[in-house]
Order: C-alpha cells, then structure tokens, then sequence
C-alpha cells in the first residue's frame, strides 16, 4: 500500500464538504490523510469539524494583514510548511493571487456551486432560480489564476423544481457536492488525475468534457 495523499483543506465557512471529505477517508474510501485545516476566517464553523475528528487547525486571519500579496505570502508559507501534495478549497471564500495559483499550479482544487462555465463568482443558486432554468449543479475543478475558471474534472447535476427556494436548492447542490469532492480526490490520490498543459487528464487520457457524476437524487 502507497503512503495516503496529503492533502491541506482550506475553508472559511460551515465546512461541509470538509466533513465529507473526512467521512470518505474514515470509510476507507479516500486514500489521504489531512495534514491541516486552516481558515481565513476564526468564527468558521467548520473548524469545528477539524476539531472534532483529531486534525490539527490554523486560523490565518486575512483581516490582519495590510493586504491581499501578504496574505497569500502567510498562507503560502504556513501550508508549503506542512509539505501537502494537494490544497483542497473548500469553501473557502477569499479570491487568491496570481502568484499563489501559479505556486499550486496542478495540485489545488475547488469545489463551485454551478455547471461551470455558468455563474462563477457569488450567489449562484439566486442567479440559477432567477435565469428560471431547469438544471443546476456544482463543479470540481484545478484552480488556475481566473477566478472559477480552472479546467473543471467532474459536475453533479440536480434539477430546479418548481416551488425551489435557495435554500433548497442550496441543500440540493451541496448533498451532490459531498459526493464529486471526495471522489474527484480521490482520483487525484490515486495517481489517475493530473494536470497536463493546462488540461485535465484522467487515466492518462485528456478528458474532452467534464465527468458528468450520475448524482441519486434525494430529497429535498
Ligand atoms: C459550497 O457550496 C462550495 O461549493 C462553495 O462554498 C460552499 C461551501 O460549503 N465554494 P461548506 O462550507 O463546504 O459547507
């Protein structure tokens, strides 16, 4: 058996997908060992999480920092101290610089709440209810210097019915978002994923669309 990947989770908020990440590898079905969870933010929630399953935490506070360059510089410095093999964002809601994605150039991920290339940026489910569309979803992707605009690996899709609010379909995307996150790291840590001039490869082939991820719908 290989060493498990490891990987750095970045987060600022409820943590989630972190938890989810933390349950596939306490199944066994995730071969990587979270090394740190670090926030950007002390009130997150998610932190909890890190807490609550043994995993060491860092809170590198953006709002002390005169601006964003020495930020990411702090940031970058606390996780290349703990040497990972993969930076995992998720839910982490401070927009980095071009030098630091270019630092993490193949070996960071995100996790947005669309079918990228629709709705980067904030407020997504709102914008989806009010493009009165049928289909929605979240997107894995490698992070690169524009913001939610990394080659996407794999999309969830869910339906928008017809009473939605965003809440709902908030909670919709998110049960689709535990599963594609893990999965999606879980092909990293096992050597099938890669980064190649500037396009995802998947079992050593490049992928011509994102993985569409049959999600089993369920309620709500
Ligand atoms: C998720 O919707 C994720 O796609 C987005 O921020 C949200 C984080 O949720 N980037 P959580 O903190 O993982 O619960």
């Amino acid at each position: 058996m290989s060493e498990p990947l490891r990987i750095v989770v970045l987060i600022s908020g409820n943590g989630s997908n972190l938890q989810a990440i933390i349950e596939a590898i306490q199944q066994q079905a995730l071969p990587a060992r979270i090394c740190a969870v670090i926030s950007n933010n002390p009130n997150a929630p998610g932190l909890e999480h890190a807490r609550a399953a043994g995993i060491p935490t860092q809170v590198i506070d953006h709002k002390i920092f005169p601006d964003r360059a020495a930020f990411d510089a702090a940031l970058q410095n606390a996780i290349d101290l703990l040497t990972p093999q993969l930076v995992v964002l998720a839910g982490f809601m401070r927009i980095l610089g071009s030098a630091f994605t270019a630092h993490y150039e193949g070996r960071m991920l995100n996790i947005h709440p669309s079918l990228l290339p629709a709705f980067t940026g904030l407020n997504t489910h709102q914008r989806a209810l009010e493009a009165r569309i049928t289909e929605h979803g979240a997107s894995v992707h490698f992070v690169t210097r524009e913001l939610d605009g990394g080659p996407v690996i794999i999309q969830a899709r869910v339906p928008i019915l017809d009473n939605d609010t965003i809440k709902i379909l908030a909670q919709r995307v998110l049960n689709a978002e535990h599963c594609i996150y893990p999965l999606a790291i879980r092909w990293f840590a096992e050597g099938r994923l890669r980064l190649t001039q500037g396009k995802v490869m998947l079992d050593g082939l490049f992928l011509p669309t994102p993985v569409n991820y049959q999600h089993e719908l369920s309620a709500p």
